[in-house]
């Protein structure tokens, strides 16, 4: 019997999943265009866009990627609706809360990359008791960037150095690229091999900005919550066809 149904069979994509990029990063993006041509509310959009984000990660799981990572809330998203903000992270708490109570069945890790200090102290919480649990298990690792930005990270990052090198504990003429990336939320997480972004928009969005130096970009005008494992597919086989270079030649 073959293994996948006809419909999400990879290898109609091109792509293959016995070579898999390490690291995938998602800007889950179009969830209030999703809902407006639905003629319903943008909070709608990131329910349904939540609902992706959970099939998304648990086919990541069980296709033996070792790394996904998305974008859930930035810095900027503050400026958004309360009612929205509210909204979102609701969804959160919710799915941090399901996750808990399945991690130990799932195996899914999870880590959270940003300034958790504006959240409520019960999502803090949460999220923390996620992190607690998940250094018990191996396996594919979920990074869900939260109040993230990736110039406040890079800023935070030289603030704990420049602490260091006061104390005496490094050397600000020995610092080096891995040395730095020490000091990232995504600390010891390789970089991301390939990038997604759905709806179009051909932005970074202050996404990981150290660590996509040298990423691969896929850029789709599915909207998030229409994202599937297709798209996902064809994202690979479209990392697979790129020929990374590194700077060299
Ligand atoms: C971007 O769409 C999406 C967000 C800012 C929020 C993403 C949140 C979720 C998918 C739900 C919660 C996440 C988890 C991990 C459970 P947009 O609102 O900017 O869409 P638009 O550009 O069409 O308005």
């Amino acid at each position: 019997m073959a293994l996948f149904p006809k419909k999400t069979d990879p290898a109609q994509t091109g792509a293959d999943l016995s070579r898999l990029p390490r690291h995938i990063a998602i800007i889950m993006d179009g969830n209030g265009r999703w809902a407006r041509r639905r003629a319903l509310p943008r909070t709608a959009g990131h329910a349904a866009g939540a609902e992706t984000f959970r099939t998304i990660a648990t086919y990541c799981r069980d296709i033996g990627l070792d790394y996904l990572t998305v974008y859930a809330f930035s810095s900027e998203n503050w400026k958004r609706p309360e009612e929205e903000v509210g909204a979102i992270m609701g969804l959160l708490k919710k799915y941090l809360l399901e996750a808990i109570s399945r991690m130990e069945r799932d195996r899914v890790r999870m880590e959270f990359f940003g300034d958790l200090s504006p959240l409520t102290p019960e999502l803090r919480q949460l999220c923390e008791r996620t992190r607690e649990i998940s250094r018990r298990y191996q396996g594919c690792q979920v990074n869900v960037c939260l109040n993230y930005g990736g110039r406040d990270e890079i800023l935070q990052a030289a603030r704990a150095f420049a602490r260091d090198c006061f104390e005496g504990k490094a050397d600000p003429d020995r610092l080096s690229a891995d040395q730095f990336g020490g000091y990232l939320y995504s600390k010891g997480v390789p970089d991301p091999d390939l990038v997604i972004r759905t709806s179009g928009e051909l932005r970074l969005s202050n996404f990981l900005l150290w660590q996509c130096a040298y990423s691969e970009f896929y850029i789709t005008d599915v909207l998030w919550p229409d994202f599937s494992k297709e798209e996902l597919h064809r994202a690979i086989a479209a990392y697979q066809s790129r020929d990374r270079r590194f700077g060299g030649v």
